[in-house]
């Protein structure tokens, strides 16, 4: 085992509370939903059956309605703000009240197919596969009301990619006034210039309170919400889960599952058209309200090269990679550098973050885009070499920025030196 492994593996220990594994000490002291499943891909590589209870964790917290909240408040922690008496979500263990990107059926695969205990990992995959489906059908029936095969987020939290350039012009939407005096916690743990900005967790907490006053009832949150983006990246890494949890279904003999959500896949794929920017090279958000595509290269764009795309779009998704790379010294950053807005060092304005990276590679590679995964993949680890296990980096100087010790990016590590 090589030393970048042994220092992963040694982090995800670290971070690791028994059954659930936080984010990263100080900054993130709860379970967060994405986080985890991207987790248990690091953890499978030491304790396969570490990696199945992080999943299973999330998803015993899952709500009566399907949903899979984006954060689960299994202990008290005054560190991090909002917490669980802002949600108040009235769940037995606080939750937050809003979803993430919902890549635990791609987990699900790589985990179940990769496994070395087969018997285990055939009933481990069985118990969390009708639950799985519970949370795409939730997504669809709350979030595409309409049905025409995307969702939308409610909230900039949900993408995951939370201070996104994406989020601006449709943020403006959202008031700020009312809302009850806060004290952020973040900027504690972290240089508040990699961070958020005041203003914009005005409208985070606007849009928290507004869902909160509506009793978390998801049935009319979606109207409701003046925020209402469909995201290409969120919806390419659901999409991919119902294929991969359609398969893994297929196997396991849950012919429902399969049915279904090969339908939501096959309906995705074709929607996401829609949302294609020839001029642009990559796929972009829509506003639902105004129907109209945001001009915005973000890597949310990119990240849709993890769903089953047409070859033609990801051989165009890898060659706007390739341009960014010859703007950064390290790919893949969050946003084109070439855009005023582009800040090197906040967050999700521009800085090169590895779970993206992974899920990017992971799709190329698929597409046959071999090439530019490779680079993503080298690229990722000059960053770990450089800088450590930091929670994103500076594409130009490759300096780490926000929490520092962070589990999914050593997660993402031993993947990347799996496939290296
Ligand atoms: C930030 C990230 C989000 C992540 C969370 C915990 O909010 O934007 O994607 O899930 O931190 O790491």
């Amino acid at each position: 085992m090589t030393d970048t492994a042994e220092r992963a593996i040694a982090i995800l220990k670290e971070n690791d509370r028994g059954a659930y594994t936080v984010p990263t000490k100080g900054l993130y002291p709860f379970q967060w939903n994405w986080d985890s499943c991207l987790t248990a891909l690091g953890q499978r590589h030491f304790d396969e059956s570490r990696a199945w209870t992080e999943i299973e964790t999330l998803f015993a917290h899952q709500w009566p309605d399907g949903m899979v909240p984006h954060i689960v408040f299994h202990v008290r922690d005054d560190g991090y703000f909002p917490g669980p008496d802002v949600w108040a979500s009235g769940r037995p263990t606080a939750t937050s009240g809003i979803t993430q990107p919902a890549v635990a059926g791609f987990a699900v695969r790589r985990l179940w197919e990769a496994a070395n205990d087969r018997t285990a990992a055939d009933a481990r995959a069985r118990a969390l596969l009708p639950k799985i489906a519970a949370w795409h059908r939730w997504f669809f029936a709350n979030r595409d009301p309409a049905g025409e095969g995307l969702v939308a987020i409610i909230h900039p939290w949900e993408s995951g990619r939370d201070n996104s350039i994406d989020w601006d012009e449709t943020l403006e939407r959202v008031p700020t006034e009312g809302i009850a005096p806060y004290s952020r916690r973040d900027t504690q743990h972290a240089d508040p210039a990699h961070r958020p900005t005041k203003a914009q967790y005005d409208h985070y907490i606007w849009l928290v309170e507004r869902f909160r006053s509506l009793g978390w009832d998801n049935s009319k949150l979606h109207d409701a919400s003046p925020f209402r983006i469909v995201d290409p990246g969120f919806n390419a890494i659901l999409l991919r889960a119902c294929a991969d949890l359609a398969d893994v279904a297929d196997a396991l003999g849950a012919p429902e599952i399969v049915a279904e959500n090969r339908a939501f896949a096959a309906k995705g794929l074709a929607a996401m058209e829609s949302l294609w920017s020839e001029p642009g090279g990559q796929y972009l958000c829509r506003d639902r309200l105004t129907g109209t595509l945001i001009a915005s290269a973000s890597v949310g764009g990119l990240l849709s090269a993890f769903a089953a795309i047409p070859a033609p779009r990801a051989a165009a998704l890898a060659g706007t990679i390739g341009a960014r790379a010859r703007a950064c010294r390290y790919i893949v950053p969050s946003h084109d550098p070439a855009d005023p807005r582009f800040e090197a060092k906040r967050y999700w304005r521009g800085p090169a973050w590895l779970v993206a990276n992974y899920m990017i590679a992971d799709g190329l590679a698929r597409a046959g885009e071999q090439a530019t995964a490779a680079a993503i993949t080298r690229s990722s680890l000059e960053l770990i070499a450089q800088s450590g296990f930091a929670e994103y980096y500076d594409p130009h100087s490759g300096e780490p920025c926000g929490g520092g010790s962070f589990t999914w990016t050593a997660a993402m590590v031993l993947e990347f030196l799996d496939r290296t």
